[in-house]
């Protein structure tokens, strides 16, 4: 629906005063939001991804102010609160545990600094959910074979259809990255099937009081 680089630019503009710090961009991907930072005046990328290859094809057209890095959001390869802000977009949904992811964003990110999640959504009404669930489902796969067409075989789009289906809603989602992260404003699109989470780091309880890998705080 064209919605995506609008998505991005917001989160971008949000993240706009922490431009002159290390900025993570968590499964960067092909590099298309690390792009828009750079675009945008940013001026220290960290762009982490669990592929190699995608890292590398970023890195070939976006220099050496893009500082790739292999790994996954549960597990940050970064010293506590050495970021000044993480941006995640379509990525978060495909992360295996969305906890930990979260809180290794806390974990990296100074206070005062920002995390901006642009994503697929899943509304918590359940008549706009049954709504957007069929249009992940049926519609986009077969309006993207059509736009896709002969450029690559099969349909990767499909691949959304099992993330949405164990995506949060919304609102679940939002609760947890104000538990995990800090005060977190939510902006929904296209009848909340697209999301923007705009959250601040404060201290959260769990700081205090953090939850152990096990399951146990303290
Ligand atoms: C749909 S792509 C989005 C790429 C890019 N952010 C964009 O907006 O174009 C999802 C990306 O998340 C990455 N990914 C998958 N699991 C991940 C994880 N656990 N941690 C970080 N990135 C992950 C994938 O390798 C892929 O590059």
């Amino acid at each position: 629906m064209g919605l995506a680089g609008p998505l991005r630019r917001r989160a971008v503009a949000f993240l706009r005063s922490h431009r002159r710090e290390w900025v993570l961009d968590s499964g960067a991907g092909p590099g298309v939001s690390s792009r828009m930072l750079l675009e945008n005046g940013f001026e220290n990328i960290v762009a982490l991804d669990p592929s190699i290859r995608l890292l590398r094809f970023a890195r070939s057209r976006l220099g050496q102010w893009f500082c790739p890095v292999v790994g996954v959001a549960e597990n940050l390869p970064f010293r506590p609160s050495c970021l000044g802000a993480v941006i995640t977009c379509f990525s978060l949904r495909d992360v295996m545990s969305l906890d930990h992811s979260l809180d290794e964003f806390a974990r990296v990110t100074r206070r005062g600094g920002a995390l901006a999640v642009v994503d697929i959504g899943k509304p918590d009404s359940g008549f706009w959910r049954s709504l957007i669930g069929f249009y992940v489902s049926h519609l986009m796969p077969v309006l993207a074979r059509v736009w896709i067409r002969g450029k690559t075989s099969g349909n990767p789009f499909r691949m959304i259809i099992p993330t949405w289906k164990k995506l949060k809603t919304n609102g679940q989602l939002s609760d947890l990255i104000e538990r995990s992260f800090g005060p977190c404003a939510l902006k929904s699109f296209f009848l909340g099937g697209l999301v923007v989470f705009e959250a601040d780091r404060f201290s959260v309880w769990k700081d205090a009081f953090p939850v152990r890998p096990g399951g146990t705080a303290g």
